[in-house]
């Protein structure tokens, strides 16, 4: 059996982060410039069924059956083996890389497990359908999310901007104007679970508030969906504002996230925001081409531990 390998993107979502959880819509992208890769390479002197796992980013090199049964690795593992209907695998090494940052709102763990689970596939010869890799990476996205949307395993896995919605097909959104973001990491890490659960109480404690308050998103998402289609970029800068507002008084923004937002806003962004579960990870601006260096600039100042610049773009469109 040939070394199989396969890799996928991060992701950040435009809009509709926490409010998707309720059922209403979020945008996600892709950001092709971080990525996890897994490679399988045969053991021809190993028994079938030792699996080495090698994920020396994370300081992980362990024999899978070794793993807590609960880890998202081992649990991609078995089930992959459920959907193939296999009991043991030929002796093999996973070697897993990503230089997608962890807990910080990129998709790092929907990426790990879709690169994963098409790797291992590849290599037993049974690659999977987009859709079956998207549902297998949601599966373990609950393992560390606990009630995930599954908007991170859907576009991590087919790589292009989407329009979701909980437990519906997925669209795949048209984007008119390439627009650029600055993406900025707090340097603070926030698994999302936690923040996930906090909204999960407030909104029991008050649910009239929050129903509101989610509703009000999905109305800015659908807004922002209308303003990629037409190419309005600069009106997708103020409901970027809009969404960022109502993520602060769901309690879920922190003063490194509004640091870096106040700081592009001052250096000329058209919107900036919270990305992803929030109280740390990343947060995102928007921002002419040409400001882009000075928005990033403006970031690491604030506090910034990385910047990514990245194109959103329809896929295979060319660079300008
Ligand atoms: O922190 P991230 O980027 O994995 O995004 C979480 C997005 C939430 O809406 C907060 C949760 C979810 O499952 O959609």
């Amino acid at each position: 059996m040939p070394a199989f390998a396969a890799s996928a993107p991060g992701k950040i979502i435009l809009f509709g982060e926490h409010a998707v959880v309720y059922g209403q819509p979020a945008i996600a992208v892709p950001v092709t410039q971080v990525k996890a890769r897994a490679t399988v390479m045969p053991n021809v002197r190993g028994t079938p069924g030792e699996v080495a796992i090698k994920a020396l980013d994370i300081g992980l090199d362990e024999v899978l059956d070794k793993l807590p049964e609960d880890d998202p690795i081992r649990a991609a593992v078995a089930g992959l083996m459920a959907i193939l209907n296999i009991s043991t695998i030929p002796a093999c090494s996973i070697k897993i890389t990503s230089t997608i940052p962890v807990a910080s709102g990129l998709g790092s763990g929907a990426a790990v497990s879709v690169a994963l689970i098409r790797a291992l596939a590849g290599f037993l010869g049974r690659p999977l359908a987009d859709e079956t890799v998207s549902k297998l990476a949601f599966e373990v996205e609950k393992i560390h999310h606990g009630t995930p949307s599954g908007i991170d395993n859907s576009v991590v896995t087919y790589a292009v901007p989407v329009f979701f919605i909980k437990a519906q097909p997925l669209h795949t959104i048209e984007i008119r104007e390439p627009f650029t973001l600055v993406i900025g990491d707090t340097g603070v890490s926030s698994p999302t679970r936690g923040t996930v659960n906090d909204v999960r109480l407030h909104w029991q404690a008050d649910p009239a508030r929050y129903e509101r308050m989610f509703a009000e998103i999905g109305r800015i998402t659908k807004n922002a969906r209308r303003a990629i289609k037409r190419g309005n970029i600069t009106q997708l800068g103020v409901l970027m504002d809009e969404n960022q507002t109502l993520l602060r008084e769901m309690g879920v923004s922190s003063p490194e996230l509004d640091r870096l937002v106040a700081s592009a806003k001052s250096a000329g962004a058209w919107g900036a925001k919270l990305s992803g579960g929030g109280r740390g990870g990343n947060m995102i601006a928007l921002t002419s081409q040409e400001n882009a260096a000075v928005v990033s600039e403006a970031l690491r100042h604030a506090g910034a531990v990385n910047t990514i610049l990245t194109q959103v773009r329809m896929p295979g469109s060319c660079e300008d």
